[in-house]
């Protein structure tokens, strides 16, 4: 996805964008660009690369009125001509886009055939020449660009500025995330709210298939879909501006890591009463009569997200006694499953804007099945869409890849297990007070960094990696073979351990090391067989046990011990562990361990 940013008002327009976009390039970041409008004329200046890239090229500027954009390719290859703002023939209409536009191609012809001719490979080009086009029939930029609007299919997140109105920025949006901060005399334009929050806290949400019109004083939104003017509600953000900062941390992922202490108080903060034995999620207070009848949940997720729905899956079953499935999003979309009005469907989402679980919830609108959400962007698409739902309240993750987010998600899950259950399961009582303790052991994992840090950059130079975990074990495994692959670039795999003799044990000898989740639980010594059964090959491993267990520093290379915690908390605490052991062999292989090549945070596109 990429990161979109304007800004209009009574100071230079440049320097808040360029700041914008520093803030927003975790969405995308294979180049940039700015267009500034300043005496009636548009100056666009692009660059391939990040936005410090950009700055370095960018000349000073007076214009109060600019629009930028970091991006993150879909359709033509990283370049100058491919970057964000696209303009019009004559350069006097400007746009940013994030999002995909689907009959690009269609309208591409349409234009062509009308003399148009076409710079760049992207979808996005069709836009200005669209508003052009239109233009030239209305002498009004605010209609052209309400027609062109009606012409697009897809998803957009638009700012658009002419030189036919140079003292008005114009916005749009469907499907992807736009939001206006509301300032004194001025506003500014962006993906998400960390691009703004340090010049304001009154911020507007746009909707589907809203168009706002912006000059330095008045700000109006029309839905093209009730072909309305819309009152604009104005909301404030909790967000603080030291929240979306790297603080005293060398990168956004080690800092985010550190934040599991608090991010699990925070998803439980209001929610436990351990003593009374009470769990309180007011986001489900207004379906409570129903989830009395779900008899069946499917939780549809991606990635990171979809492996915590996968401990959301044993906690809920072992708690309340409800079957769950989960499913990727990008497989539940194209299924053609039966749904029972007694079927839940759970949409975990970090961004609450990823396009496959969007795509997930759209799918089922129209089912009479009930849809929750566990988000972590208040505002967010998912968010808004969904009957009710659970924030993560983790604060904004800015690394690309996912880590307390992970931590909130499984916190939240756990909570709602225990929601669902009504206290009827012997756990009960034991699990509220250990999540409640649970954030001191957290802080005990995070003290072993230095220890993971040795074992990590022993294994550095590995080219392939084995996961390994049995039960609640299972899904840590596959979770962080996903952060290590993600941020080092090494081949991960995440295996159930039972499954070791059916096929991975081929791969075993001493150039292909296994991290082990051994961690105590009734299956511990299945997995040390399996264990034994690696070393015996010449396999290296790595384990992670609870603290106590001897027997397996006889087995393992290398071992790391976990405080011991209930089994249906051990997830939290493994995962900062393989986070942490992800994070040091990244920085140890000297990546961008912040901006892993090829990803960016939220894929809102399909
Ligand atoms: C996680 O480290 C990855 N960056 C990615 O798999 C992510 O979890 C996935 O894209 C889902 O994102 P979401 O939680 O925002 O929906």
């Amino acid at each position: 996805m990429c990161g979109i940013v304007g800004f209009i008002g009574e100071r230079p327009a440049t320097p808040i964008v360029m700041q914008g976009l520093q803030a927003l390039e975790y969405r995308g970041y294979d180049s940039a660009g700015v267009s500034t409008v300043t005496d009636g004329r548009i100056t666009t200046t692009r660059q391939v690369g990040q936005v410090a890239d950009l700055s370095k090229i960018l000349e000073d500027s007076s214009a109060m009125l600019a629009i930028g954009h970091t991006r993150w390719a879909t359709h033509g290859a990283p370049s100058i001509t491919n970057a964000h703002p696209h303009s019009s023939a004559d350069g006097s209409i400007a746009i940013v886009h994030n999002g995909i536009i689907e009959n690009h191609e269609q309208l591409r012809t349409k234009l062509q055939q009308a003399g148009y001719e076409f710079k760049s490979e992207t979808d996005t080009e069709v836009i200005p020449h669209l508003i052009d086009y239109y233009f030239k029939q209305t002498k009004s930029i605010e209609s052209a660009f309400h027609t062109a609007l009606r012409d697009l299919r897809g998803a957009y997140a638009i700012a658009v500025v002419s030189s036919h109105e140079p003292d008005t920025l114009y916005a749009a949006r469907l499907s992807s995330p736009l939001v206006i901060g509301v300032g004194d005399n001025e506003y500014i334009l962006a993906s998400d709210p960390t691009a703004l929050i340090q010049h304001t806290k009154k911020v507007i949400y746009l909707n589907d298939f809203d168009v706002a019109r912006i000059t330095t004083g008045d700000l109006a939104v029309t839905n093209l879909e009730s072909d309305s003017p819309t009152i604009p509600e104005v909301e404030l953000l909790d967000l603080e501006s030291e929240d979306a900062q790297k603080g005293h941390y060398e990168h956004f992922m080690i800092k985010e890591i550190n934040e599991a202490p608090q991010t699990i108080q925070s998803a439980i903060r209001g929610r436990v009463l351990a003593n009374e034995g009470i769990v309180k999620l007011g986001g489900l207070d207004n379906v409570v009569a129903q989830l009395r009848y779900i008899d069946r949940i499917v939780i549809v997720a991606c990635g990171t997200s979809f492996y915590a729905g996968l401990v959301g899956e044993y906690l809920i079953e072992e708690l309340a006694g409800i079957p769950v499935e989960v499913q990727q999003a990008s497989e539940f979309k194209y299924r053609s499953e039966p749904f029972s009005r007694g079927t839940a469907i759970l949409a975990v989402s970090q961004s609450g804007e990823t396009a496959d679980t969007i795509a997930a919830l759209d799918k089922v609108k129209d089912y009479g099945v009930l849809r929750l959400g566990i988000v972590n962007a208040p505002g967010s698409t998912i968010a808004r869409m969904t009957d009710a739902g659970v924030y993560c309240h983790a604060g904004p993750e800015q690394a690309v890849a996912s880590t307390k987010a992970f931590i909130a998600q499984v916190t939240v899950l756990a909570l709602i297990a225990l929601h669902l259950s009504n206290g009827s399961t012997k756990d009960y009582k034991p699990l509220l007070k250990e999540l409640v303790s649970l954030p001191d052991k957290a802080a005990a994992v995070l003290a072993l960094s230095d220890q993971i840090k040795v074992i990590a950059e022993k294994y550095a130079p590995a080219r392939d990696f084995l996961f390994i975990g049995r039960h609640y074990g299972y899904p840590c495994a596959l979770e962080g073979a996903l952060k290590l692959k993600e941020v080092s670039y090494i081949h991960a795999e995440g295996y159930a351990a039972g499954e070791m003799k059916h096929g991975p044990l081929a791969m075993i000898d001493e150039n292909f090391p296994t991290f082990a989740i051994a961690t105590d639980s009734p299956l511990l010594e299945k997995t040390m067989s399996n264990i034994q059964e690696i070393r015996a090959r010449s396999g290296p491993v790595i384990a992670l046990a609870t603290e106590g267990n001897e027997a397996i520093a006889q087995l393992a290379d290398d071992v790391i011990y976990l405080p011991p915690t209930l089994e249906q908390t051990q997830p939290l605490l493994i995962s900062i562990a393989t986070q942490l052991f992800a994070y040091h062999v990244a920085v140890a292989r000297g990546f961008n361990v912040d901006r892993p090549r090829n990803l960016a945070k939220s894929v809102t596109v399909e």
